[in-house]
């Protein structure tokens, strides 16, 4: 009985985020990322700065993320190391990267996926990303549906919509 508790609260600590506050700690590890949609399709396309192949987070003290990640620049695989910072506001994360970044989890469970929805900001204008990354190269299409859901709540149409499970020619392993 007590180990289907202890289950119980570790299947629903982070099952239903909606951009409230987490714990980054759980999301440590690694990742891949499974699917990205923009709302500005070059954003995801090949070469594109938000076309990112995830490795890698890791959680500080002080509730910062670090994420280590890859993008496809010139044919070349190009390393990226940004740190994340929580907002005033709980559970909200800004960071740099190709202009400024705000960012929620939408969803996780942090033994199988996380979806994250952003916005950025750059040059006065601005777009939306959501992405799905998984602890393994490739996740059920019942975990891909959520993801389909918000791509579809942000009305980012399916053509914006990349599937990079098997676009990565940097990570073999
Ligand atoms: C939190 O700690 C990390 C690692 O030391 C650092 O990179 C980051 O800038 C810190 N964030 C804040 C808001 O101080």
């Amino acid at each position: 009985m007590k180990l289907l508790l202890l289950l119980l609260g570790l299947g629903l600590t982070l099952a239903s985020v909606h951009g409230q506050p987490f714990d980054p700690k759980e999301l440590e590890g690694e990742w891949y990322t499974i699917r990205l949609a923009s709302s500005r399709r070059e954003k995801v396309e090949e070469e594109g700065s938000m076309r990112v192949f995830m490795e890698h987070m890791k959680a500080f003290k002080n509730k910062s993320i670090g994420f280590e990640f890859h993008t496809i620049v010139n044919e070349e695989c190009v390393k990226h190391y940004v740190v994340a910072d929580e907002t005033t506001e709980p559970g909200k994360y800004s960071v740099e990267y190709d202009g400024h970044n705000k960012f929620t989890l939408f969803e996780a469970d942090p033994d199988v996926y996380a979806i994250f929805e952003l916005t950025n900001f750059k040059d006065g204008k601005s777009f939306k990303l959501v992405v799905l990354y998984a602890r393994e190269p490739d996740v059920s299409q019942e975990i891909k549906n959520k993801f389909e859901d918000l791509r579809e709540k942000h009305g980012i149409s399916k053509a914006n919509m990349v599937d990079l499970t098997k676009a990565d020619a940097c990570r073999r392993t």
